[in-house]
């Protein structure tokens, strides 16, 4: 039976294509999860109004390449959510199949990051969490219900639009049994925990464990049923592409790991231990991609989340300048993509090449730091340079800053 609007009461996914045009939202205003009083102020209808493009174009802003995951969940989560607006307005459609999305692909290539700004466009509650915290039977690690209950909080208690989440769960492929040890038996028992939740599950909005205040009941009719909440898991699969290349041996070659990860099918991920029942709830699959020197590159200067402005923003803080060149980015990404942890290696290797100036620099008189390829090639000649022009810049004051 699936709930009118009016049984839902409030829900707020008001959803225009101007919160497109707006510019991103502080991190603290996007991170802050609204608090009961104002999720519960009555909002004028569900209104969805998002088409796959728009999606799109929305995680274009944050996420570089990855072009087939941002259509496929462009369409997934439109989809969903058109879907549930329909619901809340009577049309309903007793046969639905959710569609939940398995995002493949090597690490540190965006695949959590396009969920997450994907979610903040949505505007829906969004969870996350890592498969490997959960025990087969909630003793040891975490039970799955709980998933619905932060998700739930996420909503700052608003049970109806908790009932219209995302649930992420990263790190799924560490659930698998190993093909070769035969199966692992609590992966297994939490893949037949979620396989309730995913489809549809009525989940208690009090916790099992928890007391219940002296003098009241525990409410029985107190649940959230998950049959709207979307799941997304991802995972880095790696040993899939192998299991795909073995049912390959005797057809079509592939060439990269990427070609082959896109090409595995239900069988591969039945061969790298999944119950057939749990990765037949995820139907919609896509790869993502890894990233190359010059998706890197674009990385640092096209992606709204790019770790330049962190690095501005530390400099800055000590009142230096910092001015990333081109030929700079270039080496960076190129030292980057040998690290072979995706966009992370950005970082690691920023770390190592502006660690020295981070300790030096603040304090001394320089006012403004130029990355160019000098400066990477070669972090601690440029250094000494730079400090010792400012030594000597200080006797002989005619010398150029
Ligand atoms: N395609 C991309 N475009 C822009 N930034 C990216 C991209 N991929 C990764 N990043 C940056 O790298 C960080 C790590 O990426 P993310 O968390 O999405 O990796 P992941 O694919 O989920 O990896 P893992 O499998 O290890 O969880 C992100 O926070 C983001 O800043
Ligand atoms: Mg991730």
């Amino acid at each position: 039976m699936i709930s009118p609007r009016s049984s839902l009461g409030p829900v707020s996914l008001g959803i225009t294509p101007s919160k497109l045009r707006r510019s991103p939202a502080s991190p603290a205003t996007r991170r802050s999860v609204p608090t009961s009083a104002k999720a519960k102020v009555a909002r004028p209808s569900f209104a969805f109004r998002l088409k796959p493009r728009d999606v799109s174009a929305h995680l274009d802003r944050f996420v570089i390449g990855q072009t087939e995951a941002k259509k496929v969940l462009g369409v997934a989560l439109c989809d969903h959510f058109q879907h549930v607006r329909l619901t809340l307005e009577g049309n309903l459609a007793p046969h639905y199949i959710k569609q939940n999305v398995l995002l493949l692909g090597p690490t540190g290539v965006g695949k959590t990051h396009l969920i997450r700004s994907a979610a903040e466009l949505i505007g829906v509650p969004f969870v996350k969490a890592d498969a490997t915290k959960f025990s087969e039977t909630g003793y040891m690690g975490g039970d799955v219900e709980e998933l619905i209950r932060d998700l739930i909080r996420k909503a700052g208690g608003d049970v109806a639009r908790a009932s219209h989440g995302i649930i992420y769960l990263d790190e799924i492929d560490k659930i698998a049994g190993s093909p070769a040890s035969g199966r692992d038996v609590s992966g297994r028992g939490v893949q037949i925990n979620l396989l309730k939740l995913m489809e549809d599950a009525d989940v208690p909005i009090a916790s099992p464990n928890e007391p219940v205040p002296a003098g009241q009941p525990r409410s029985a009719e107190q649940s959230v049923n998950t049959r709207n909440i979307l799941f997304i898991a991802s995972g880095s699969f790696s040993g899939l592409d192998a299991v795909v290349r073995r049912r390959l041996a005797s057809g079509p070659r592939t060439e990269s790991g990427d070609e082959t990860l896109a090409v595995a099918g239900t069988a591969d991920f039945i061969a790298f231990g999944f119950e057939p029942e749990f990765i037949g709830r995820l139907p919609v699959r896509v790869a993502c991609q890894s990233l190359g020197a010059d998706e890197l590159y674009r990385v640092m200067r096209e992606s709204e989340s790019s770790l330049l402005g962190q690095y501005r923003r530390a400099f800055g803080a000590y009142g230096i300048r910092l001015d990333f060149r081109a030929s700079g980015l270039r080496r960076i990404a190129g030292l980057a993509a040998l690290e072979n942890t995706g966009a992370r290696g950005l970082m690691t290797v920023c770390e190592r090449i502006l660690r020295d100036f981070k300790f030096e620099l603040p304090g001394s008189s320089v006012r403004r730091l130029v990355v160019d390829r000098d400066l990477v090639d070669d972090p601690t000649g440029s250094l000494g340079r730079i400090l010792g022009k400012r030594r000597s810049g200080r006797s002989r004051p005619t010398t150029p800053g």
